[in-house]
């Protein structure tokens, strides 16, 4: 704006009489404004549209362009609707106040004025003008100063999101460098996984919670024996009942680290059976957590569509159907249908497995 700490504003008197300019000109410039007259509204308009002065003084009874005009076009404009119009007029009737306040005048001085009245109301308009300037400047200064605060928030909450990320991809490297044959399953399970939310149409967060939850699923195999993990050929009861430990063991391993979900949980319970035939609780339908039924049917179907170091590949299509031979028994139905409609109407893929 115009005005600033050094001058007292800047006023543009409209006036179609000669001397009425004078006189409040010569009053006003004496008292340190700066004072710009014109003699119709039409030259007024256009001195202000030129510098926009910090306040307005306007007759009302002119030749052309009366006051309530010229102030409704003032109004009218954005670079001019904040600067506040003080009409001077013989005109006294209640009528013509109300009109030159519906035209946007912020204050009403009568003819024949009293110096003293004129620069009290003049000095008050300014410094409320003033005031709402600063405020202005404030908001704008103390917004520009949030946005900023947000936008390093926002970075470096990214930045920690793609740490955690990266710790969890090098936990799961740490599982798969000793495990060569399920190389890539927790990968591919937490893709389908993640798929699977997407599609039963969980929010964002918790899909991302599942996705990382699925990387490390099987995280409790880094305490079993490699040759257990890797040779061919059927586990005996001992050895099964020895593999059986990892999901309590990966939750175990995890339970102290605060993870905005609950990872520790769907780790646990990823074998667990809605019949409660699973291990290593026993838990039933609800009690198991949807993130681990997810991970259960995605678990099944990566693991038969694989090859296993016992046996090759079983396929995709084996897969479904042993997911739909348990569905309600040992998987949820709803995940079970989802999974099956995003192979058979999705076109779903599994990524190929890597080196097996
Ligand atoms: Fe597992």
């Amino acid at each position: 704006m115009t005005m600033n700490e050094t001058d007292n504003g800047s006023i543009v008197i409209v006036d179609d009489n000669p001397n009425n300019l004078q006189v409040l000109a010569g009053m006003l410039q004496q008292e340190g404004y700066k004072v710009r007259p014109a003699l119709s509204g039409e030259l007024a308009l256009r001195a202000i549209a030129v510098s926009p002065p910090d306040l307005i003084l306007l007759d009302i009874r002119m030749p052309g362009m009366d006051g309530y005009e010229t102030c409704r076009r003032l109004k009218a404009k954005p670079e001019t609707v904040d600067i506040p119009v003080i009409f001077i007029s013989a005109l006294n009737e209640n009528e013509d106040k109300l009109l030159a306040f519906a035209a946007g005048a912020v204050d009403y001085v009568s003819k024949p004025f009293q110096a003293a009245e004129v620069l009290a109301r003049v000095r008050a308009q300014l410094q409320l003008y003033r005031m709402q300037r600063r405020l202005e400047h404030l908001v704008a200064e103390r917004t520009a100063e949030l946005r900023l605060t947000c936008e390093s928030l926002e970075n470096s909450r990214s930045q920690y999101r793609r740490m955690l990320e990266q710790t969890i991809q090098a936990i799961a490297l740490t599982i798969e460098k000793r495990d060569p044959y399920t190389a890539g399953h927790q990968v591919r399970v937490s893709g389908l996984a993640t798929a699977m939310a997407q599609e039963m149409g969980l929010d964002g967060e918790r899909v991302e919670g599942l996705r990382l939850g699925g990387m490390i699923h099987d995280i409790g195999k880094i305490y079993l024996p490699a040759e257990i993990l890797s040779r061919p050929g059927r586990l005996t009861d001992a050895e099964f009942t020895l593999i059986k430990t990892h999901s309590e063991v990966g939750s175990d391993i995890i339970a102290h680290v605060e993870f905005p979900w609950p990872v520790a949980q769907m780790i646990l319970q990823h074998h667990e059976r809605l019949d409660g035939s699973g291990y290593p609780r026993g838990q039933r339908g609800s009690e198991i957590l949807l993130e681990a039924r997810i991970l259960a049917v995605a678990d099944v179907v990566e693991a038969m569509a694989s090859h296993r170091p016992y046996r090759p590949a079983v396929g995709i299509d084996k897969a479904l159907d042993e997911i739909h031979l348990g569905r309600g028994r040992l998987y949820d139905p709803d995940v079970v249908d989802v999974c099956q409609r995003l192979f058979r109407d999705r076109g779903y893929q599994l990524p190929h497995s890597l080196g097996n």
